[in-house]
């Protein structure tokens, strides 16, 4: 515990009690205190459907042109939106009656015994099995990875609604649902939402049954080609019944702001909206005070400021707004580590009654902190200048697909937080509301995005199909959500939309939505990224009125080496200084860079130059194979090496920094081999192993860090007496090489250098050895060995305990070793897990692109020698005990807890 300061303490709930008479569970109100939020993620009764079971359709799509006899329900839905449509002229009324529809499976008779029981967060897709026709015949090929994303899902509970509720508001909160959502409730449409990256809320009071059981039915229907990666399909994020009394705090109704921040003092200013859905005028105080959070604990430490009350009368069906300002003495400023800490602070918003009756009770997670986006200096994060070492990340979790888990997004954070990376870029889409928890309090920094295509299409059933109807709702109300997350930086309102190319578009949309992010959020850029944008072409309206300019490959220059010249497309050099030039106050970012390509501890030969090259089946791709060189100097046509991208932005030393494309593999779009089923582009593979490009990014990223890496594994009995090149990547400047202790000579990083060579290496097996300096100084060390015949299996755990309750994971690796432990680089033994006690294996992988066992197998070859099970806790005998048998290798344990 922090120490207290008593004095201040002591002041701050003085003033509070002075102004209010707080009820402490008295007698007088015996109802519950205003606000529950209670998880409905148990209990589902799911069924799939491939072809549309029911006759309804959210509305008309290139993919169902032959479909007859469905009722387009878009009227009924659109009213979802209207909380987030600012001009009231442009809502949505319902139409006067109900669709002339009988859908069975909404009704609240339908039995629904036969269908599957599950629980939410659920993935439907994620099971398989994966399609294996060639790319051109799959129904869903490697773009949307090869798994079985489409169709029309049905989700049923039955909710239980005590009668003590009745005076209450009940609200059903969808943290995202894929997609299409439409919902009934007791065999009545009530709504829906169509864009499955958003959280959205529907009002059940009207339809319910007080006292008795009540039926919810959730329709959810995903298009074949609605995305250029794996979407996942179903109810993948959480769900809540939110119960309030009919005055209350409103949908994501609190926007806490800082400003004047100084050491000693910081202005917090909040606004609070309010609805009132009851039938008569209330006269309410409504209260804020700050508390600090414990960052190790997450709970609320001391009490640092609260507010005297403000009055106000609530109109029935009004939503006024209330602001506090309040100060902050010695604040702690959230920022993003190693060189600041991400402090963190609880509002906690109270509306009381006249004669002391608490409300409603709202609490919202914020932080203190000061960016200033220049154009010559880049970022600066409370007055330091903070060089962005940044990711992209798609929303899959690898093996368990798109349903949200805590557990799988803090391990995927905390690999990329030992890698470097300080800020991620969410593409294309908003992120589970549990992710951004995490970001907060680990310190990323983060552009969330919204759109990767406005009206103009990339897939024949993207979201251009619902833009024009949607595009407002749905970036308001990721705003509104996502607004108090002190660790987003600038809202992202497209991916290199098409409309680039398209100059009276292009400025038209991007002014708009500029301007309803400027409404929304005043203290955060907007941005767009380019890919083919630029001052002086048609897409030269972006670079205008863009506050941050995000420029996608054209900063390192795109094509423009002599080794891209075979390839087709957009060729420009390197960009950084045309922008800088037309919009020199701006700040740049390359929000995607590089697209390097490679699969985790595969290697061909010969090797490319120092440039780096596109991938091709002669030069670091084997499409037998379906696999990458991990040399890390081969991308997709249109992208760099990471040292490429380097090199640039050191020549360019205004630019802000990078998102690398990408920080982990992820399903689908796997370049350049659509016969796969997840990317090459992770920095990380899709089982979160390690790739070689780990450390050269690391290399760069933490340069603090003793580290020094060698590349290729040493097994190579076919190559004795080749040239094999040896390649290390270290976060010293030179390095001595030894092969069996013989040196290789040392070598020392020239200006715009990023990786030491020895490209002349004849192979033998042995020992390969190598010394790192920095500045003359010995710095790290690192050994690569020719390994013996696999001998065994060994199992790590990723944790020592997990929670029984099934949403906590653990992850267990599986490595084949040698007899000395040595993990064997090639090796590919099949691997089969199995558990005893108190736990169940969800998944399991090996970062391999192209391996197509489904992913629940619990038999899996291991990939470059290694292989991963992802298992839940279910309760039980207090351990769980998991076993990876192999043909000859005996059998690897490993035993964790059960808290
Ligand atoms: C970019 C695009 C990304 C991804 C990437 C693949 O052009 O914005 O979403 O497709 O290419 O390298």
């Amino acid at each position: 515990m922090k120490s207290l300061d008593l004095t201040r303490i002591a002041f701050g709930f003085g003033l509070f009690l002075q102004t209010t008479a707080l009820p402490s569970g008295s007698n007088k109100h015996p109802r519950q205190p205003g606000r529950e939020r209670v998880s409905i993620n148990s209990g589902w009764k799911f069924k799939r459907w491939e072809t549309n079971p029911d006759g309804v359709i959210y509305d008309q799509r290139p993919d169902l042109e032959n479909l007859t006899d469905v009722t387009i329900l878009k009227p009924w839905i659109l009213p979802s939106g209207n909380d987030f449509t600012e001009d009231i002229s442009n809502r949505h009324d319902l139409p006067g009656e109900l669709p002339d529809i009988d859908v069975e499976y909404a009704r609240n008779d339908f039995d629904d015994e036969s269908w599957m029981s599950v629980n939410t967060p659920h993935d439907w897709a994620i099971s398989g099995p994966f399609y294996t026709a060639p790319d051109n015949q799959s129904i869903v090929g490697g773009g949307m990875g090869r798994l079985p994303i489409f169709g029309v899902g049905w989700y049923r509970q039955k909710l239980d609604i005590p009668g003590d509720d009745k005076n209450k508001q009940i609200y059903l909160d969808f943290d995202g649902a894929m997609s299409y959502a439409m919902v009934w409730l007791n065999g009545e449409l009530i709504g829906g939402w169509p864009y499955p990256y958003n959280s959205f809320r529907l009002d059940l009071t009207p339809h319910l049954h007080f006292d008795g059981e009540n039926q919810l039915a959730i329709r959810l229907d995903n298009p074949v080609e609605s995305a250029r990666w794996y979407p996942g399909g179903g109810l993948y994020r959480d769900v809540w019944l939110t119960k309030v009394d009919r005055v209350h705090v409103g949908q994501w109704g609190t926007h806490f702001t800082s400003s004047n921040i100084t050491a000693e003092s910081a202005t917090v200013d909040v606004e609070v909206s309010l609805e009132n859905r009851g039938e008569s005028v209330s006269e309410i105080d409504v209260f804020t005070e700050i508390f600090e959070l414990d960052l190790d604990t997450g709970l609320p430490g001391e009490l640092k400021v609260a507010t005297s009350e403000k009055s106000i009368f609530v109109e029935p069906n009004a939503k006024p707004s209330v602001r506090h300002t309040l100060k902050i003495d010695c604040p702690k400023i959230w920022g993003p580590p190693p060189t600041q800490k991400p402090y963190l602070y609880l509002g906690v918003t109270r509306l009381v009654t006249k004669d002391g009756h608490e409300l409603d009770k709202y609490e919202t997670r914020f932080g203190v902190r000061d960016l200033v986006f220049t154009g010559s200096d880049g970022l600066q994060v409370n007055g330091q200048r903070i060089r962005i070492q940044g990711v992209n990340e798609h929303h899959d979790f690898g093996a368990i697909g798109a349903a949200f888990n805590y557990r799988a997004a803090e391990r995927k954070l905390e690999i990329l937080q030992e890698l470097g990376v300080n800020a991620i870029r969410m593409a294309h889409n908003p992120p589970a509301s549990g992710l951004l928890d995490l970001t907060d309090k680990m310190g990323f920094l983060v552009v969330d995005e919204i759109f990767d295509s406005w009206n103009l299409n990339k897939t024949d059933n993207d979201f251009h199909l619902i833009f024009s109807d949607w595009h407002e709702q749905d970036l308001r109300s990721m705003i509104r959500r996502d607004r108090n997350h002190p660790s987003i930086i600038s809202w992202s309102f497209g991916n290199e939309v098409g409309e680039q190319r398209f100059p009276e578009e292009l400025a038209e949309i991007a002014t708009l939505l500029h301007g309803i992010v400027r409404e929304e959020d005043p203290t955060r850029p907007s941005t767009a990224s380019m890919n083919v944008a630029q001052p002086g072409n048609d897409g030269a309206a972006f670079p205008e009125i863009m506050d941050v300019l995000s420029i996608n490959y054209q900063g390192e220059g795109i094509r423009d080496t002599p080794n891209y010249s075979g390839t087709n497309g957009t060729r420009t050099p390197p960009a950084y200084g045309i922008f800088h030039q037309d919009q020199p106050e701006k700040l740049i970012w390359t929000s995607e860079s590089a697209s390097a390509l490679s699969t985790r501890g595969t290697y061909f030969f010969p090797v490319t130059d120092n440039g780096g090259a596109p991938v091709n089946d002669t030069s670091g791709g084997n499409e037998t194979l379906a696999q990458v060189s991990a040399y890390e100097l081969y991308s997709a046509n249109f992208g760099s090496s990471p040292d490429k991208v380097f090199a640039t932005q050191d020549r360019n030393p205004y630019v802000g920094g990078e998102f690398v494309w990408t920080g982990f593999d992820y399903i689908g779009e796997p370049t350049p081999y659509y016969t796969s089923r997840s990317s090459y582009s992770g920095i990380v593979d899709l089982a979160g192993f390690k790739k070689d490009r780990f450390y050269l990014y690391q290399a760069r990223w933490r340069p603090e860090l003793p580290m020094a890496h060698i590349l290729p594994h040493w097994n190579w009995p076919d190559r004795v007496g080749e040239v094999t090149p040896v390649h290390v990547f270290t976060s010293g400047n030179e390095a001595e090489l030894f092969l069996n202790g013989e040196s290789l000579g040392r070598q020392r990083k020239q200006p715009f250098e990023y990786r030491l060579r020895w490209d002349d290496v004849v192979y033998e097996p042995g020992d390969l050895h190598v010394v790192s300096y920095k500045d003359g100084r010995p710095w790290a060390n690192a050994s690569v060995r020719t390994t013996g015949p696999a001998a065994a299996v060994r199992l790590t755990a990723d944790l020592e305990s997990i929670s029984a309750d099934g949403k906590n994971l653990l992850y267990v690796t599986a490595d084949v070793v040698d007899a000395e432990g040595m993990v064997i680089p090639t090796a590919d033994n099949v691997v089969e897990f199995s558990v005893s006690g108190a736990g169940q294996i969800v998944a399991t992988d090996n970062g391999d692109p192209a391996d197509l066992v489904a992913f629940p197998s619990t038999i899996r070859k291991a990939f470059s020698g290694k292989a991963l099970a992802i298992l839940k806790g279910t309760g039980g005998d207090g351990k769980i005990c998991v076993s990876a048998l192999s043909d000859g290798l005996g059998k690897g344990e490993v035993a964790v807890g059960i808290l």
